[in-house]
């Protein structure tokens, strides 16, 4: 196992890169999917299910965890990675763009927000060096910089003053992070759809150095083809040498599209969600498994997927539960959507490898043009 954090590009196929990042708690093959596991658990699974569907590493959220149990309260316990057993790496995202997001009356200076907690109401404060604090607490493997984003559309004199405040907080980050070997700090670009100050910010950022560089403020409402507008020049401006991190993405073909464009890493609630709401995603796209038609249905999910929902279970069977508010279907639902996540990433990172990842995508397309069985 690695001492310290490193990160290798093993083959590149166009833009996309299959690598592969070293830390002391194991390694994270990208292109890597994250499954989100915000107050200390992947909802619905158990630790070592999330392993068998094939993540090599989980989001864990500083603005969560930080209101309840509290950091110095999981510290005192061990730390995250033994609080949820869960030992390979965690990557915590640091806290502003959830307060942004989440938090009921909340105020933001040039020292940081200060927000009312969702849960009680409660008043907190949070700058980039108690973030930093927090993430050392958790024992983070991969530490998000403070940051802060509007929601799109946005004024560009919005997201210019909002990139040059979270251009400052990173630095301030970097100060507070100091000198951790293992522990890898990564800095947040932002800059909307702007082409200009998303160059300024991937500059500021490159200029005070960190271990992997994430592209932030990006789904969050401008649509797939603003965002991949976008992600046709971004990852460009960031280094190659270090990963690249897409935060809170996205869907099937969001992934794909934003990996053959240079992105290396992304999360995403969305599959482990919509586990929960009865969306399934399979290769033929998505199913409603509330929908009547599947009442009487003998066939799996998916008959080329592996997971034990797929193996084990009708279609016929999945409806019932979910209809019947069953807990299991849940469990079945997100182990599903969490394994054909995954694999898309391996059926990736296997076409780079191969130089064959124009071909893998026309089939990943194709497959979805056809429709549900
Ligand atoms: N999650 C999704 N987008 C963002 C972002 O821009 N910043 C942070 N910190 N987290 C995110
Ligand atoms: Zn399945």
């Amino acid at each position: 196992m690695a001492e310290r954090f490193e990160f290798e590009v093993m083959a590149q196929d166009g833009a996309a890169r299959r690598g592969v990042i070293r830390t002391p708690r194991g390694e994270i093959r990208t292109p890597a999917f994250m499954p989100v596991g915000t107050a200390a658990t992947v909802k619905a699974m158990m630790p070592e299910s999330v392993r068998e569907t094939g993540a090599d590493i989980l989001l864990g959220n500083t603005y969560h965890l930080m209101l309840r149990p509290g950091a110095e309260r999981i510290d005192r316990l061990g730390g995250l990675h033994k609080f949820m057993n869960w030992e390979r790496p965690i990557l915590t995202d640091s806290g502003g763009f959830q307060v942004m997001s989440l938090s009921g009356l909340r105020k933001l200076t040039e020292e940081g927000v200060t927000f009312k907690s969702h849960v009680d109401g409660s008043k907190h404060h949070l700058t980039p060096e108690r973030s930093m604090e927090i993430q050392r607490l958790l024992g983070s493997d991969i530490v998000m910089c403070f940051d802060e984003c509007p929601s799109l559309p946005a004024d560009r004199k919005r997201i210019a003053e909002s990139m040059a405040l979270s251009m400052r907080w990173a630095a301030r980050s970097r100060e507070a992070f100091g000198d951790r070997p293992g522990h890898a700090l990564f800095g947040i670009m932002q800059g909307g759809l702007e082409r200009d100050l998303r160059e300024e910010s991937a500059e500021a950022l490159t200029k005070i150095g960190f271990d992997g560089y994430a592209i932030g403020g990006l789904a969050v409402g401008e649509g797939q083809a603003a965002m991949f507008d976008c992600l046709d020049y971004a990852p460009g401006f960031l280094p190659q040498d270090k990963p690249r991190y897409l935060m809170g993405v996205g869907k099937p073909d969001d992934i794909v599209g934003a990996v053959k464009r240079g992105v290396d890493m992304m999360d995403c609630v969305l599959p482990s969600r919509s586990g929960r709401t009865g969306q399934v995603f399979t290769r033929r796209g998505v199913v409603n498994i509330k929908n009547a038609r599947h009442a009487d249905d003998p066939r799996p999910l998916d008959e080329g997927c592996s997971c034990p929902a797929c193996r084990n279970y009708s279609r016929a069977y999945l409806h019932h539960v979910f209809r019947s508010q069953e807990i299991i279907s849940s469990m079945l639902l997100t182990w599903h959507n969490l394994h054909y996540f995954q694999e898309i990433m391996d059926g990736m990172r296997g076409a780079i490898a191969e130089g064959r990842f124009d071909d893998w995508e026309a089939e990943f397309h194709g497959l979805r043009a056809l429709g549900d069985i």
